[in-house]
Order: structure tokens, then C-alpha cells, then sequence
């Protein structure tokens, strides 16, 4: 009995630890208004996405700021014409909206921030564009997410 009691409490310690897979992913943005990557694939065995954002310029970020924000591609051009209204303090999105499945905070040049997320909130083959939400740059700042 004591041994089963104590297989069970084995098993609840290693099973999550296990399954449990964090994936880094990096991403660069620079003073031209560019991500260094148009497309970011994950595995399909990710549980978790721990994606940093760099930026590699030299401008302030009330100039050329960057964020990274993840949505489906369905929701993107609404969800970063709403956050082109909303103020910098709110990293230009739209307060707890559904649409953003993960994002960053704003970065200037020479800085770097990150956000980490669970994969569970993605469908394998799923279609996700990442995009910056800063004002003007949606259009130009933009790519795939691959999950799977
Ligand atoms: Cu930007």
C-alpha cells in the first residue's frame, strides 16, 4: 500500500516534467522597420514558446518601437487596426482582447524583451501571422507562424 502511494507521488512529480517541452525562439527588428524573420516554425511536441524579441537599432522606442504579437491570420488586420488607436502605454493593442493569443511589450533600440506562452492556445497547421503593432508598421512588419 505504501509502496503504490509512493509510485502514484512518482508518477504526479515526473509525468508533467516529462511532457513538458519549453521551445526558444529569437526574433531581430532593426531602425528600417523590419522583422529579420518572415516565417517562425514550431515544433508540433512545443508545449511552450519562450520567443525573444530583439532590437538591434540604435532609435528610441517613441520613434521606432517594436512589440511582436501573435494572432490568427484571420483576426490580424482588425486587431492591429484597432491597436493603432489604442496608446503606447498598452503597447498599441487593444486591452484583454480575445485576438491577441500572445504578445510583448515594446522595445527601443539596443533592447530586448521576452514573452513566453503555451502552445495549447495554437492548432497544428493553424494559420498565425506575428506582426508589430506600433502605428504604420503592421503592414510592412509581419510573417507566419508555423505550429506542428
Ligand atoms: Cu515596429
Amino acid at each position: 500500500m505504501i509502496l503504490r502511494a509512493a509510485l502514484v507521488l512518482l508518477l504526479v512529480a515526473f509525468a508533467p516534467a516529462a511532457f513538458a517541452k519549453t521551445c526558444k525562439v529569437a526574433i531581430g527588428s532593426n531602425d528600417a522597420m523590419q522583422f529579420d524573420a518572415a516565417e517562425i516554425k514550431i515544433a508540433g511536441d512545443c508545449t511552450k514558446v519562450e520567443l525573444t524579441l530583439k532590437h538591434t537599432g540604435k532609435m528610441p522606442v517613441t520613434a521606432m518601437g517594436h512589440n511582436w504579437v501573435l494572432a490568427k491570420t484571420a483576426d490580424f488586420r482588425s486587431l492591429a487596426i484597432a491597436g493603432q488607436r489604442a496608446p503606447a502605454a498598452d503597447d498599441y493593442l487593444p486591452k484583454d482582447d480575445a485576438r491577441i493569443i500572445a504578445h510583448t511589450r515594446l522595445v527601443g533600440g539596443g533592447e530586448s524583451t521576452t514573452v513566453t506562452f503555451a502552445t495549447a492556445k495554437l492548432q497544428k497547421g493553424g494559420d498565425y501571422t506575428f506582426f508589430c503593432s506600433f502605428p504604420g508598421h503592421w503592414n510592412v512588419m509581419k510573417g507566419k507562424l508555423v505550429f506542428g
